[in-house]
């Protein structure tokens, strides 16, 4: 039996997609149907419940969201949400789906107004229901619909008298045909998860506008031309008038309008009313002119190269799934702007309509993408996959269709995407045709077919930063077929998903934009991805957390994967958002090697007049002199800047002297953009100008104690030379370290890894390190030299160690420790980091505050390094945890060359870096990290809320880590950030204070 939602056919009973304004921007009746409907929850689709049943007696539910999440954080009333990533949740045999299948009966009275106006037509629009649905109005069955993430308008003209009640039943199954193609990786969520509303359309009015605005940036010619149409019951042109009062222009409907104008383009995003009216009807848009093109192998905005500095979005709430307030979509939009970010993909499904308003209005290139994904064909060689069934066509059409003519309004879409991960055939190039037919002004983008056929971009995720560089000088291994490949050569090329940002990452960043800025065919990339999916949930002590994959007792899940993205769920922005923001910056400020900075502008548009280059000289937070550079730099060009050279460079003291240079947005010349507050950074850079120092040479003797053992400055230590007490705190372990609580990157393997990170150090047993002290000797130097071997459970793999303690002078506050290890045994291919573990017993851990004079304020690593600069800062312990909602390795801070810990009873512990050398290299400091808990914990707390304090400070003293890299989707750390088992050696001076 076939059943209504296993029926692969385009939705029935529905009007011809159009056009979607913004909302308030017209003046016909609308009614909002959002708020509480009545709800019943069942186990399979036959429900078996009469559409005439008014549902009397039945739940409560809000109408938009998602049935699952009705009761979230605390209850889960009508099941739970659950991830899987690429498999589908159920047996792969389209287009059945399970008779076990959660369907939601809906119920809500439908009256108009009395007012509502005669005459014309009243159409019921949904913006968004998942999966399948069936729309009954009094009991009759007016229409079946799905496309999860696409709008559907039922016309109820016929059925609904003024003034009066009427029955509006809605059938909502989980599971339809149309799961397989809505396979994106995310949580399975269902519901009329976006607004619903009675519309109506007064004859002769504007059922479509289709506005055609370019701009001919040789003339500075901005030319409009919009067509009116009706759909439905009278289809066909419609005679309108079209004005743009600020424009001084008004014609006809169909007519070209030209008038010099200023583009629209996301750094300008210049917006004009343009003012469609019939005798009937009238809509205000927010018209934007701007062309798209593809020259020479080059993407093109308004005639100029644009660099696409992106990223993924899915639509995500942390309470509420995908159905998001309007106040969550324009957060999204101006933490975005903040970052830096200029282009987003909306992945993988075409996003609420209003988020595309923001984007016209902010300022953000959109790849708007199709809602279609089947990627769980590919666990069994795309068998049956959809998008080469001939029986899908027409639904796979009907999908892109509706995304074109809902959305090609909004200047800010500058590339249409055929869907997510739908593997090859027919149906790709059927929707390329479609969309082509609809509008030709903008290319096509679709990354599932790598022989680039049928769009006009080439697009890959994840290709590694060697092979990027080979398609910038078009100079890639060919593919297979000749003909294909010829064409694809002449495409500029995207990445539509790079830089995993799960967890502690990404890694690499720079690594790709210096390609992005290096070669003209890279039109640039999106960062995978926006937000992590964790939903709010409460454990069994009423704590609140974030849950992934496998949390809600899922039988099959993708588990952290879901947690891969740029904001924490709460959208506090992750170490990772700091690094894009800086890595992305439009006014870029690099060091060069000659002792000067390199400005470059890298707005295709606007000049950096809005920026001023304030540059400090400072010791830390000490401002020893300051002042501007006067610069304007014209789009696209840089500037080599120096210090002033009257610049007075103090003597060196314990602290480096930099000489930053920020560009800073002003107030005069502030964008006139509520995101662009008066002092946000457009980029940063800075020198190291004069060096702190060097310590000088301890000259103080060790002495011996009772027990046998010795006094070194503030450090006690026994009779084989094991530290005991140091600052006249316990010691629960002093030692080399080579290991880390594995981050999701440290767990995946790298393409070319045979074994992840973190497998090699647990085979290697830096999991398990342990120290056998072998010998102490005070020497005639007053120094005191203790010999070890650090090395793990079952190897022989580990580390010779030499310590020599000294004190700094006869006083007992301040010892110089230096640790020179040598690696032995057979080496493993990556070593986490090298360097010192130190854990002291500390009941109140947490409340210790640190400053710092390294780079900082946040995090940050080898590969994830270009936000952090040099100064100096002070935090908390607790505050120096960055809480991933999967918890991992974090909160290293680098090039650090001195930190005074103050304890909660206020006694203190200074560490100043002496000597730093990684396989005989010299270093900048030491790499610094605090946690009131251990490593171990932190590897195997599945949520942040589980790690609690242990009572002790744990404290790394790095010389090196090893890079993040971004293995657990792309990319592993890039050789220039690997770390490899080295002799390393350490100075710092231990001061109590
Ligand atoms: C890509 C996919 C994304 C996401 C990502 C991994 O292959 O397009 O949707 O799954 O991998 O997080």
């Amino acid at each position: 039996m076939t059943l209504a939602h296993e029926t692969v056919a385009p939705p029935d009973g529905v009007v011809p997609p159009r056009f979607r304004p913004p909302a308030g921007s017209g003046d016909a009746a609308v009614l909002s149907l959002d708020g509480e409907w009545r709800f019943r929850l069942f186990p399979e689709a036959e429900t078996g419940v009469d559409p005439a049943d008014p549902g009397a007696g039945w739940d409560r539910l809000a109408v938009p969201g998602h049935w699952q999440l009705a009761g979230a954080p605390h209850a889960w009333p009508y099941g739970t949400p659950a991830y899987t990533n690429v498999v589908f949740p159920f047996p792969v045999d389209a287009p059945h789906v399970p008779h076990e299948n959660p369907t939601g009966e809906y119920r809500t009275t439908l009256r108009l107004p009395a007012d509502w106006p005669a005459g014309g037509r009243t159409l019921l629009r949904f913006e968004g229901v998942d999966s399948w649905f069936q729309v009954a109005v009094d009991g009759e069955v007016l229409a079946t619909s799905h496309g999860s993430r696409l709008p559907t308008e039922v016309d109820v003209t016929a059925h609904l008298r003024p003034g009066e009640e009427h029955l509006l039943a809605v059938r909502v199954t989980q599971w339809s045909a149309f799961s397989y193609v809505e396979d994106q990786d995310q949580w399975w969520l269902s519901g009329i998860f976006r607004s619903v509303s009675l519309e109506h359309r007064p004859e002769g009015g504007l059922d479509d506008v289709r506005v055609h605005a370019a701009y001919d940036h040789t003339t500075g010619t901005g030319t409009l031309r919009v067509d009116a149409a009706a759909v439905g019951g009278a289809a066909g042109a419609v005679a309108a008038r079209v004005a743009v009062p600020e424009l001084g222009l008004d014609g006809a409907a169909g007519e070209e309008l030209t008038a010099a104008v200023e583009p629209w383009s996301a750094e300008r995003p210049r917006l004009y009313d343009v003012v469609v009216s019939t005798a009937t009807e009238t809509v205000t848009l927010a018209v934007g002119f701007r062309t798209v093109s593809v020259e020479d192998g080059v993407f093109l905005v308004n005639g100029r190269p644009v660099t696409l500095r992106g990223v993924n979005r899915h639509e995500f709430d942390p309470l509420r799934g995908r159905s998001l307030t309007p106040e969550r979509m324009l957060e999204d939009v101006l933490l975005m702007k903040r970052h830096h970010v200029n282009a987003v993909r909306t992945s993988h499904y075409p996003p609420h309509p209003h988020f595309l308003d923001l984007c016209d209005r902010y300022g953000l290139y959109v790849v708007d993408e199709n809602d279609l994904e089947t990627h769980g064909f590919e666990v069994d060689g795309w068998v049956g996959n959809p998008t080469d069934d001939p029986a899908w066509t027409d639904v796979l059409v009907d999908r892109v269709t509706r995304m074109v003519r809902r959305d090609a309004h909004h200047p800010s879409v500058v590339l249409w995407s055929l869907g997510n991960e739908a593997g090859r055939g027919r149906n790709v190039a059927a929707m390329a045709q479609a969309v082509r037919d609809l509008d030709p002004t903008r290319p096509i983008h679709y990354e599932g077919d790598w022989s680039s056929e049928h769009v006009d971009v080439y697009s890959r995720m994840y290709a590694p930063t060697e092979e990027v560089a080979l398609i910038g000088q078009g100079v890639e291994p060919p593919f297979e077929r000749a003909d294909a490949d010829g064409r694809r050569r002449t495409l500029p090329f995207v990445l539509c998903e790079y830089a995993h940002a799960m967890g502690n990452g990404p890694g690499g960043l720079s690594d790709y934009d210096a390609l992005f800025d290096r070669y003209p065919r890279l039109m640039g990339g999106f960062v995978w991805e926006w937000i992590d999916h964790g939903l709010t949930r409460t454990d069994d002590d009423g704590v609140e957390y974030a849950a992934y994959g496998g949390d809600f007792g899922e039988a099959l899940h993708d588990g952290t994967f879901i947690a891969d993205g740029l904001l924490l769920p709460d959208r506090t922005p992750s170490p990772g958002l700091t690094e894009l923001a800086a890595v992305y910056a439009p006014v870029r400020i690099d060091p060069r090697d000659d002792g000067s900075l390199l400005v470059r502008n890298r707005y295709a548009f606007r000049d950096s007049g809005h920026a001023e280059l304030r540059w400090t000289l400072h010791r830390g937070t000490e401002e020893l002199a300051a002042g501007t550079l006067d610069l304007v730099l014209e789009p696209g060009t840089e500037a080599v800047v120096r210090p002033p050279a009257d610049l007075p460079l103090p003597e060196p003291g314990t602290e480096p002297v930099w000489w930053t240079v920020r560009a800073v947005l002003t107030e005069p010349d502030a964008l006139d953009e509520p995101w662009a507050a008066p002092g946000l950074e457009l980029g940063a850079g800075q020198l190291l100008v004069v060096d702190r120092a060097p310590l000088a040479a301890p000259s103080g003797r060790v002495t011996t104690t009772d027990d046998g053992g010795f006094r070194a400055g503030p450090a006690l230590l026994g009779p084989r030379g094991e530290l005991r007490t140091l600052a006249g705190r316990a010691v629960h372990t002093f030692r080399v370290d080579a290991w880390r609580a594995a981050t999701d990157n440290d767990r995946k393997p790298a393409r070319w890894q045979e074994q992840a990170d973190a497998e090699t150090w647990y085979r290697a047993g830096l999991t398990l390190l342990g120290e056998r002290v072998e010998a102490a000797e005070a020497g005639d130097d007053g120094a005191l030299r203790v010999t070890s071997r650090v090395s793990g459970p079952a190897v022989r793999t580990g580390f010779d160690v030499r310590t020599r303690w000294q004190p700094v002078g006869d006083g007992a506050d301040a010892v110089d420790l230096v640790v020179d290890a040598r690696p032995v045994g057979p080496a493993p291919r990556s070593v986490a980091r090298l360097g010192l573990l130190l854990a002291l017993e500390e009941p109140r851990a947490a409340d210790a505050r640190v400053r710092w004079a390294g780079l900082g304020p946040e995090e940050s690593y080898a590969d994830s390094a270009r936000a952090a600069l040099g100064g100096a800062w002070e935090h908390p312990v607790a505050d120096w945890q960055t809480r991933y909602t999967h918890p991992q390795e974090n909160g290293a801070r680098r090039g650090v060359t001195r930190a005074e810990l103050t304890f909660a009873d206020g006694s203190g512990l200074r560490i100043e870096a002496g000597q730093v050398e990684v396989a005989g290299r010299p270093r900048q400091g030491f790499e610094l990290s605090l946690r009131p808990w251990s490593d171990r914990a932190l590897d195997q707390a599945g949520h942040p809320h589980e790690l609690v304090p242990d009572g002790r400070l744990w404290l790394h003293l790095d010389a090196a880590q090893h890079g993040v890299g971004s293995a657990a989707c792309g990319p592993g750390v890039l050789p220039d950030a690997w770390l490899h088992a080295a002799p390393f050696r350490l100075r710092v001076r231990l001061t109590a204070v």
